[in-house]
């Protein structure tokens, strides 16, 4: 199902998974709010009913929704079967997660096969998992950056849309390495959820402080 906008284009159903802060959540909605861009965020969904991101959502005038996992009591299948039931009653045909911190199962990977995109803060294969930035700096890599890709049933893993790269700096610290880096993920996420929506192959693009490959 695709909703119509003005003009008679049909836009993609979005919905983002969150957690927390919700910053590339913002990022989406902002870009979204071209009527050219291919996606209409129609949902944001957060397993935790304290996310900040859910009222900055609903200031946009975006419905939102909390499936809280606690009383789900590790049976994890369980509150995906929840959060995908919401999913389908609301029409939603791409999920995105952003800062969406719950390991997935077979369950919801497998029913949102090839429709399901994740951003990762590091330039993944490397540093899948959490505390990339800390792990980028211990390993003494001079480049780092983040990932947008599509999600299967390995954590971090599935084929690549797109990644922005940016220096590791003398004298950098695991917040402002992180700074830096989730300045080009609101960046890359619009742009490679864009381009996956509309079928387009990678093209890299030069922006004056990375390399923005989406
Ligand atoms: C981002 O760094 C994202 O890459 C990671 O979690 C963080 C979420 O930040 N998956 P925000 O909630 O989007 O501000």
């Amino acid at each position: 199902m695709a909703a119509p906008v003005t003009g008679g284009a049909a836009r993609t159903r979005v919905a983002i998974l969150i957690s927390g802060r919700g910053s590339n959540m913002t990022a989406l909605i902002e870009a979204a709010r071209d009527p050219a861009y291919p996606a209409e965020i129609a949902l944001v969904l957060s397993n935790r009913p304290d996310a900040g991101g859910l009222a900055t959502a609903a200031s946009a005038g975006i419905a939102t929704r909390v499936v809280d996992h606690r009383p789900f009591k590790g049976d994890r299948e369980a509150h995906e079967r929840a959060i995908d039931t919401l999913l389908v009653e609301a029409g939603i045909e791409r999920v995105c997660l952003a800062g969406y911190m719950r390991l997935l199962t077979p369950f919801l990977t497998a029913r949102w096969h090839g429709r399901m995109l994740n951003i990762h803060p590091s330039l993944l294969p490397a540093f899948p998992g959490l505390h990339t930035h800390e792990r980028a700096l211990e390993t003494g890599v001079r480049i780092h950056g983040c990932t947008v890709h599509l999600v299967t049933e390995l954590m971090d893993e599935g084929p690549i849309l797109g990644q922005a790269a940016v220096p590791v700096l003398a004298g950098d610290t695991p917040d402002r390495l992180a700074a830096r880096v989730l300045r080009q993920e609101h960046l890359l996420y619009p742009a490679a959820l864009a381009r996956h929506l509309r079928g387009e192959h990678a093209a890299p693009l030069a922006s004056p402080d990375a390399l923005l490959a989406v």
